[in-house]
């Protein structure tokens, strides 16, 4: 089967469907997924979106981006990032999504190795916030088209340049041929044991891309979450968002030691609840919400209070087991300033693609805005080149 449109998007969490809601409704998009709409990493994201608060903030959050990521960042992608957010943010809330907000005013929540609260977010379901009401308007609209249950199992490449992709679903293959195929992807915790990915997200994009030889960078870096709630049962790990941290939970080792600052970078938060574990010869380390008050925990993270109350821990009276697991991907698919692979024709962005914003360790809550502000970039780049009729360009 052969289909024809104008943009085809692998993937619909944040990047596929901001890209798609920022492309001219006078383009045919088609839309693809692997699983339900609803099973995109972006709909379990927790903490928030990092926004710039203001003019000061500016050089702070460049800098808490920058440390965090060891200094291997591309500048110019922060800057775009940072610049961008306050935009993205007024956008989300056009669609309807809400944050939290007192007397009118914002809340901002903190994570580690922000030097102020500047995240916005939704209780403890922010991801799910912004994607459920991105998705409905996408859904809304007469030029797009989402295919469920279709896997993509290859880009068309034809003279050197991206001419659609070939795809899987209930009803066979079908070869997809667009003028432009935007690769949406998400991360790759599918190809481990413990993620807090879902596990059908195993990083397609990026092997497809090195079968073509599309440039890729930083196919190692690999965040590792700190918390997740410790459980033997098989399939994805529960996130014990870093927010909560943020707002005054701590961490003990089994003699009721803290042993590290709670808000340092993930990377290094990680790698000492390795080494107590190791020391100590155990499974997890203990986390601790008995300074945060029960009304904060009840309002801000009741879907974490519900979770962990189903596995048989009440977070309001007691301490739960967490220990680290694969999170997110900073490396992927290389991409320049407006999301463009190395590929004629071919996008991509969110976490399967690499703009290097984040550099070797993502600063927490940056991973939603960057989705969002590189597939708008990508989107508003394909749109433009469509309008000229630009057909065979770079
Ligand atoms: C969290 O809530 O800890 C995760 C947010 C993120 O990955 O930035």
């Amino acid at each position: 089967m052969t289909k024809k449109t104008d943009v085809v998007i692998a993937g619909t969490g944040v990047a596929g469907l901001y890209g798609a809601l920022n492309l001219p409704r006078s383009l045919q998009v088609l839309m693809i997924t692997k699983k339900d709409v609803k099973s995109s990493d972006s709909f379990l994201a927790q903490g928030g979106i990092c926004v710039l608060r203001d003019a000061d903030d500016y050089d702070s959050y460049f800098e808490d981006t920058m440390r965090a990521g060891h200094y291997e960042n591309r500048k110019e992608s922060v800057d775009i990032m940072i610049r961008s957010s306050r935009h993205v943010i007024e956008e989300l809330e056009r669609y309807g999504v809400e944050f939290a907000k007192k007397n009118g005013a914002y809340r901002y929540t903190r994570e580690g190795a922000h030097s102020r609260p500047r995240i916005l977010f939704h209780e403890d379901i922010t991801g799910e916030e912004i994607t459920s009401k991105l998705l409905k308007k996408v859904q809304e609209l007469p030029n797009v088209t989402i295919w469920e249950e279709t896997e993509m199992t290859d880009i068309i490449e034809e003279d050197g340049r991206c001419r659609g992709i070939l795809a899987k679903g209930p009803d066979g293959e079908t070869e997809i041929r667009a003028s432009y195929t935007l690769l949406a992807t998400g991360g790759i915790g599918g190809q481990y044991r413990h993620s807090t990915n879902f596990p059908h997200l195993t990083g397609d994009a990026v092997e497809i891309a090195k079968r073509h030889g599309i440039r890729t960078e930083h196919l190692d870096y690999v965040q590792i979450h700190p918390t997740t709630l410790y459980s033997t049962k098989p399939g994805r790990r529960f996130l014990i968002s870093e927010s909560v941290r943020g707002e005054g939970a701590v961490l003990y080792n089994h003699k009721k030691e803290r042993f590290v600052d709670e808000l340092k970078p993930r990377d290094v938060v990680t790698k000492a609840i390795r080494e107590e574990m190791e020391k100590e010869g155990t499974d997890y380390v203990w986390l601790s919400m008995e300074h945060i008050s029960k009304e904060t925990i009840l309002e801000h993270f009741p879907h974490i209070y519900r979770h962990c109350l189903e596995e048989g821990y009440d977070v309001t009276r007691e301490w739960i087991p967490v220990v680290p697991a694969q999170h997110y991907f900073m490396g992927g698919i290389w991409v320049d300033s407006v999301s463009h692979t190395s590929m004629p024709g071919l996008y991509a962005a969110g976490e399967t693609s690499c703009n290097g914003v984040h550099g070797a360790n993502r600063l927490a809550s940056n991973s939603l805005l960057e989705s969002l502000v590189f597939s708008e970039r990508a989107a508003k780049d394909i749109a433009k080149k469509l309008e000229k009729r630009i057909i065979i360009e770079k």
